[in-house]
């Protein structure tokens, strides 16, 4: 498999007047094309920093990102906003719906940002919204909705325009288990489906056993790694090395 993404060094630093937050302090992070990562870590360890950073949404104190072979550091303010929209997709805790727009409009803005005509990005939104299982949403608003639907409804926006990866903050975290663990199943059969490359950081070990690996964040290092290829993850395996690593 060829490496999709890959960190060298990755440093990143919060200037707070006087103080000087180090979040990010040398992260090496390999993934490659299709995988499902998982990115743990106690709270304030650097998780949504280095989603951030990955994504574009923010820049590297030091240190650079490569997305599909380009580096970000040599891009433009306006390539990085292309490389935003079509080649990154993400998933927010707190789903970040338009609340005007219903749930079809949700799925179609991506594609409606980046130019594409309704004849051309119709029979793509159907075709999300019947992978996320809402097909008979379609014209719902957010607050007609679940939070497991919304969050259905985000996943089938981030998948929308074909990126390369999508970038999962914290996806179940507003959600109970059963709406957790069908949101989990759904972005593992996505990504599978789709071939699309997902990066996910997560609380929950057993959220985390759903990846094919899972990254350790501790004071802005990674300090370890674990991998499904020696068989499948289980919570108790993620859970017991947490405890190893004292996290
Ligand atoms: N915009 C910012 N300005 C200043 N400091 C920040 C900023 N964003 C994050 N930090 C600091 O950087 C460190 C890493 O934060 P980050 O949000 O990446 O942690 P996290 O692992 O995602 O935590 P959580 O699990 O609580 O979401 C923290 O100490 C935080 O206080
Ligand atoms: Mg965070």
């Amino acid at each position: 498999m060829t490496d999709i993404l890959e960190t060298k060094k990755l440093r990143k630093e919060y200037q707070m007047g006087e103080v000087t937050v180090d979040a990010l302090k040398g992260v090496d992070f390999i993934v490659r094309e299709g995988e499902f990562v998982a990115i743990m870590g106690p709270s304030g360890s650097g998780k949504s920093t280095l989603l951030h950073l990955l994504g574009g949404l923010d820049s590297p104190t030091e240190g650079d990102i490569s997305l599909g072979g380009r580096q970000l550091a040599h891009l433009s303010d306006d390539e990085i906003t292309l490389v935003r929209r079509r080649e990154v997709g993400f998933i927010f805790q707190f789903y970040n719906l338009l609340p005007t727009l219903t749930a079809a409009e949700n799925v179609a803005l991506p594609l409606l940002l980046d130019g594409k005509r309704a004849d051309e990005y119709a029979a793509r939104v159907t075709e999300l919204l019947e992978l996320v299982g809402l097909s008979d949403r379609a014209e719902h608003k957010p607050d007609q909705l679940s939070g497991g639907e919304q969050q259905r409804v985000a996943i089938a926006r981030a998948f929308v325009n074909q990126p390369k990866i999508v970038l999962a903050d914290e996806p179940t975290g507003n959600l109970d288990s059963k709406a957790g663990n069908s949101i989990l199943d759904l972005l593992r059969s996505a990504s599978k489906e789709l071939q699309t490359t997902v990066v996910m950081v997560t609380h929950d070990p057993r959220g985390a056993s759903y990846a094919d690996r899972v990254v350790f964040l501790k004071d802005g290092l990674i300090v370890r790694e674990l991998n499904s290829e020696d068989g499948e993850l289980n919570a108790e395996q993620i859970i017991s090395l947490m405890a190893e690593l004292e996290l």
